[in-house]
């Protein structure tokens, strides 16, 4: 598949690499552009089947807004963004990023996911914490079912990736991050998942 990812972040080369990895053709769109593989976010989406904004969460609308409307298209778009406060909780705004940009490109097919964990674990997901939980929300049922592809690419058994419906389920897991921060100070670590054990 051809993948655009949107930021050279920790998030975005370490799922840049390992879907390389996997067989993908990986373009990256930065605001830094480089050539080669590395080229300015329009660019990088023009040639791609799947957009993954692993950009600040506060800065994925306006980079799509650059990106526009035609160029977007209806090409699957995976948000695992997540909009960070100084003091490391989230600031989550009224129905999340996720849904936000669904509600501005209409066309465009949002997925939310990855969004509740260390970047680590994203393409990691059993070393650690072996009852990995992954939660997927987007409107569209056929690019939900491509991005649970593509997490089983990253390592993600069946059995820990969970669908919350529509995307207005994103907004739910975009407010889990305050918990997700309040984690990472209890222990001291970055390394564990939240996971629905039942
Ligand atoms: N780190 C994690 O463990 C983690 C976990 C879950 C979710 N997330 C979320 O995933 C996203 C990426 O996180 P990250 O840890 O990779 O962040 P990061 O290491 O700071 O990288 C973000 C990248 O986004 C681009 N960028 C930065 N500021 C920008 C701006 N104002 N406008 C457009 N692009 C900008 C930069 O790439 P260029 O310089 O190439 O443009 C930067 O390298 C964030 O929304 C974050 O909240 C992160």
């Amino acid at each position: 598949m051809n993948i655009a990812v949107l930021g050279t972040g920790r998030v975005g080369s370490t799922l840049g690499a390992r879907l390389t990895s996997r067989g993908h053709r990986v373009l990256y769109g930065s605001r830094t552009p480089t050539g080669a593989d590395r080229l300015d976010h329009r660019g990088a989406v023009a040639s791609s089947d799947l957009v993954v904004t692993a950009v600040p969460g506060g800065d994925v609308l306006g980079v799509l807004d650059e990106i526009g409307d035609e160029a977007l298209g209806d090409k699957i778009l995976l948000d695992p963004s997540a909009t960070i406060t100084p003091r490391a909780a989230t600031g989550h705004t009224g129905g999340g990023v996720a849904g936000r940009v669904q509600r501005r490109f209409p066309r465009t097919r949002v997925v939310k996911a990855l969004n509740t964990m260390n970047f680590a674990i994203m393409v990691d997901p059993l070393a650690s914490v072996p009852a990995a939980t992954v939660f997927v929300s987007g409107d569209d049922v056929a690019a939900k079912g491509v991005v649970t592809g593509l997490l089983g690419d990253l390592g993600w058994p069946a059995t820990g990736i969970i669908d919350l419906g529509g995307i207005d389920t994103a907004a739910a897991t975009e407010q889990a991050g305050a918990l997700y921060f309040a984690i990472v100070r209890a222990l001291g670590d970055t390394r564990f998942n939240l996971a629905v054990s039942r």
